[in-house]
């Protein structure tokens, strides 16, 4: 005998109220977890040498390295935005480093230098970046002078002998 189509339909009915019933119940046990707040996962130097330094150096050598298509724009859209980004990652209360509101405004001379920077890629305006780099420059050296006891002594990029002290964000 065939079973009239509503009968068919009964198990697949039946199947989407269990779920629901299993997901309303999963939605119970998590309101009763603890509100998630930011973690961090890389440890700050893993997000220096990881996110801040190649995104900076897509900025930094923008003048060598100007993107030609419409894929090299996009890809330096993302570095810039990487740039600006990071910035809000290292004011994540659990990793400021040293005095709080020393820090959080050494953090905001990079978001400000990354945001230029989107704003600029986003324009794909290489003249706009090219003038960005000190900015950009600078708002990584201003902590690490304060924050890094080392400073100086690695990531020699720059090779300009007659410059004071080493150009090395
Ligand atoms: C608000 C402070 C701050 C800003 C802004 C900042 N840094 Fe750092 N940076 C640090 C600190 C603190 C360390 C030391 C981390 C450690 O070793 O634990 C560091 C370390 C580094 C290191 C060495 C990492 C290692 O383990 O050897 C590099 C590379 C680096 N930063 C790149 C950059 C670049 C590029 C920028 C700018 C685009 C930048 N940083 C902006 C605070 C900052």
């Amino acid at each position: 005998m065939i079973a009239p189509k509503g009968d068919n339909l009964m198990p697949g009915k039946m199947a989407i109220a269990v779920v629901v019933a299993g997901l309303a119940g999963a939605a119970a046990a998590w309101d009763d977890a603890p509100v998630p707040a930011p973690q961090p996962i890389g440890t700050m130097s893993d997000l220096m040498i990881r996110l801040m330094y190649p995104a900076s150096d897509a900025i930094l050598y923008v003048e060598s390295r100007a993107p030609t298509s419409e894929v090299e724009w996009n890809e330096l859209q993302a570095q810039a935005l990487i740039l600006a980004e990071s910035a809000n990652l290292i004011m994540m209360p659990s990793r400021v480093v040293g005095d709080r509101d020393q820090w959080m405004r050494d953090a905001r001379l990079m978001f400000d230098a990354g945001a230029a920077a989107y704003e600029a890629a986003l324009d794909q305006d290489l003249e706009a970046l090219i003038a960005l780099n000190e900015q950009v420059y600078l708002s990584c050296v201003v902590c690490h002078k304060r924050t890094r006891p080392d400073y100086g002594r690695n990531y020699k990029r720059f090779e300009d002998s007659s410059a004071e002290e080493a150009r090395v964000p």
